[in-house]
């Protein structure tokens, strides 16, 4: 019998007596692309912030490979396999794609952050084969062509795609976006989706996906946990969640 890759038991966190997270428990499995939506203020943020070791939970458990993860610093987390993407590009503006990419290529490879700043003593083969990787992810996101543009200098879309690079070329187990589709438009919407769809079935990448863009989760997930007032409301496949009635009323009457 497999275990489930990654576990979130009963997590439980309060704000100024506010619960922003009370008692979610859902499981992700190996190869999984796994939605966590809700409307806003339901918890989605929070839940991100516990996984990622920005916030510490006061009560329950995030397990990943069967290890518990809460109470590691965050760069211990994205050291066990876990990488994540911000709602807000994260970037560096003036690099150029590669240059970010390489970097975040370094960082996996180092262990702790600052070592990986450091250039000097990297033999040769290791820098080709960064560079390959890094060759490697660009081209399956389509950005091959733009190595070595300058990345503030590209579209808010394609700033995206880089972000969702950089967390690829750390190889990770787990993958956790933070709304991939923020801020862009109908097109650039679709072909997102479909990458990330490519991504997770063509590299086998686990994906826990936190997004508003509801008709986007519902095309691409293999389920959807989701999250009303820091409570799990419904755990289910896309079909069955937007016929839920609590989903429904959690949405006034049917924005899904
Ligand atoms: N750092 C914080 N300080 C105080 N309250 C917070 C903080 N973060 C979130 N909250 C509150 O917790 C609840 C859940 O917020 P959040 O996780 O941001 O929801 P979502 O991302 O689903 O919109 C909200 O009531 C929000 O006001
Ligand atoms: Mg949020």
């Amino acid at each position: 019998m497999s275990a489930a890759l990654f576990e979130v038991e009963d997590l439980t966190l309060s704000f100024a007596g506010v619960r922003a997270l009370d008692g979610v428990d859902f499981t992700i499995d190996e190869g999984e692309l796994f939605a966590v939506i809700g409307p806003n203020g339901a918890g989605k943020s929070t839940l991100f912030n516990c996984i990622s070791g920005i916030y510490r939970p006061e009560s329950g458990s995030i397990k990943f490979g069967g290890r518990q993860l809460l109470g590691s610093a965050p760069h211990r987390i994205a050291s066990a396999g876990i990488a994540r993407t911000f709602q807000n590009v994260d970037v560096f503006p003036a690099m150029t794609v590669e240059e970010c990419l390489l970097l975040a290529r370094h960082q996996h490879l180092r262990s702790g952050p600052v070592a990986s700043m450091v250039r000097w003593g990297r033999s040769a083969r290791e820098e080709r084969a960064a560079l390959r990787k890094v060759t490697e992810v660009a081209d399956r996101l389509g950005l091959g062509g733009l190595l070595q543009s300058t990345v503030g200098t590209l579209p808010h879309g394609i700033q995206k795609r880089v972000e969702l690079a950089r967390s690829l070329c750390m190889e990770p187990r787990l993958l956790l976006l933070d709304e991939p589709v923020a801020g862009m438009n109908h097109e650039e919407t679709a072909e997102m989706a479909a990458t990330l769809s490519e991504v997770n079935s063509d590299l086998g990448v686990t994906m826990l996906l936190v997004e508003h863009d509801m008709s986007m989760v519902m095309g691409i997930s293999h389920r959807v946990c989701v999250l009303d007032f820091g409570r799990r409301i419904a755990l289910d496949t896309p079909a069955n969640v937007v016929r839920d009635e609590a989903v429904i009323d959690a949405y006034l009457g049917g924005a899904l």
